[in-house]
């Protein structure tokens, strides 16, 4: 490839996950191969405001960081950059804000920005790319549920930690013939429930995306204590699963209105209450553990390659558009298709054709 010269921006935005600084490496060290200098905006979207965070990335600043958990950058789902609540309602950032970011980019020489970020953050980076400044998205949930790509890294770690916990919590639940409920993240999409549910041995596992009747849990239940011979069993709920409808969201995250956590619990409640002492139940909320730590084999992997897809993207001249990683192959696609709609579980998912085949519960 031939060598240019030029200032790239990166930055990491949203909930942070396995995989962030291998991104960040993989980019650094092939875009210096290139020609190219790095800053690092720091605090998510809220580096490029004023007054600006930076620091600069060279190739011996991301030496030894891929396997790190976190972000050396920082990140944050809060600030002046906001683009969407929620699952769908998108907010037009303001002008002042976008101008500020504009003009400060410029003013540090920087020509274009790689975003490390989910659907927010890449909503955002629209906004941006609409006042002219050149962007290219890097595709970041543990959810996984974005659309335009198969795989998002972070994801396959936040699994096999739920799953290393549901090991340890099987023991534990038929040695005392217990009802486990486990809650794992997943805010609108249920795919690590599904799929740590599915390795772990669930019994059952409860998804936000379907409807949700708790009278069928408890004939689910009895069914397996009373014919099954088992006096033990795993419930695996996602956090964005709901009870009449209902989410349950963490009123002490003030800021953050859709907090989500608590829903195994409030369903461990109703189950008690449709079925009085009929089972010994406990609770366990996975929460953060999911999102902290080493990144795995894959994650690490699929990381290294996102970080050099966004600078040959760059390179190439691409703009506004997200790496992704489709049928084993890195492409591009245009961050609108990225962000247009999240990717749910269907009753056609393989996993959960496989569960339903092998007796498991879900909702
Ligand atoms: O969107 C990713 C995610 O990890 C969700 O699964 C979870 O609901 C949310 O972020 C938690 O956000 P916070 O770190 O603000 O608690």
């Amino acid at each position: 490839m031939q060598s240019k010269s030029g200032r790239i921006g990166i930055l990491t935005g949203g909930g942070d996950c396995a995989g962030l600084n291998a991104v960040i490496a993989a980019a650094v060290k092939h875009g210096t191969q290139l020609g190219y200098e790095f800053l690092g905006f720091e605090k998510g979207w809220e580096g490029i405001l004023d007054p600006p965070m930076y620091r600069e990335l060279t190739f011996d600043a991301v030496r030894g960081i891929s396997h790190l958990g976190g972000t050396i950058l920082h990140t944050t789902n809060k600030g002046r950059f906001g683009a969407k609540k929620g699952a769908g309602d998108k907010l037009a950032i303001p002008e002042d804000i976008l101008l500020q970011a504009k003009k400060n980019l410029a003013a540090l020489g920087v020509e274009g920005l790689i975003v490390i970020g989910g659907d927010g953050s890449l909503s955002g980076a629209l906004q941006l790319a609409d006042k002219g400044v050149r962007i290219i998205g890097v595709p970041k949930t543990i959810d996984n549920d974005l659309e335009a790509t198969d795989m998002t890294f972070g994801f396959q770690t936040a699994v096999q930690v739920a799953v290393d916990s549901l090991d340890r919590i099987h023991t534990t639940a038929s040695s005392h013939d217990r009802v486990m409920f486990v809650e794992v993240m997943g805010r609108n999409a249920g795919w690590i429930a599904l799929e740590a549910g599915l390795a772990g041995g669930a019994d059952a596992i409860l998804l936000p995306e379907f409807p949700f009747e708790l009278e069928r849990l408890v004939e689910f239940l009895n069914h397996r204590t009373q014919y099954q011979n088992a006096s033990s069993a795993l419930v695996v709920v996602a956090e964005g699963a709901t009870v009449g409808g209902k989410h349950v969201t963490d009123a002490i995250a003030a800021g953050y209105e859709q907090h989500y956590g608590g829903i195994s619990q409030q369903i461990m409640a109703v189950v008690e209450s449709l079925a009085p002492s009929r089972f010994e139940m406990r609770n366990t909320v996975l929460g953060h553990m999911q999102r902290g730590g080493s990144p795995n084999a894959n994650d690490r992997n699929l990381a290294k390659a996102y970080g050099v897809g966004a600078v040959d993207a760059y390179h190439r001249g691409e703009d506004r558009v997200m790496v992704s990683f489709t049928g084993g192959r890195l492409g591009t696609v245009p961050i609108e298709k990225a962000v247009a709609r999240l990717k749910l579980v269907s009753d056609d998912s393989v996993w959960v054709k496989t569960a339903r085949a092998l007796g498991v519960f879900i909702n």
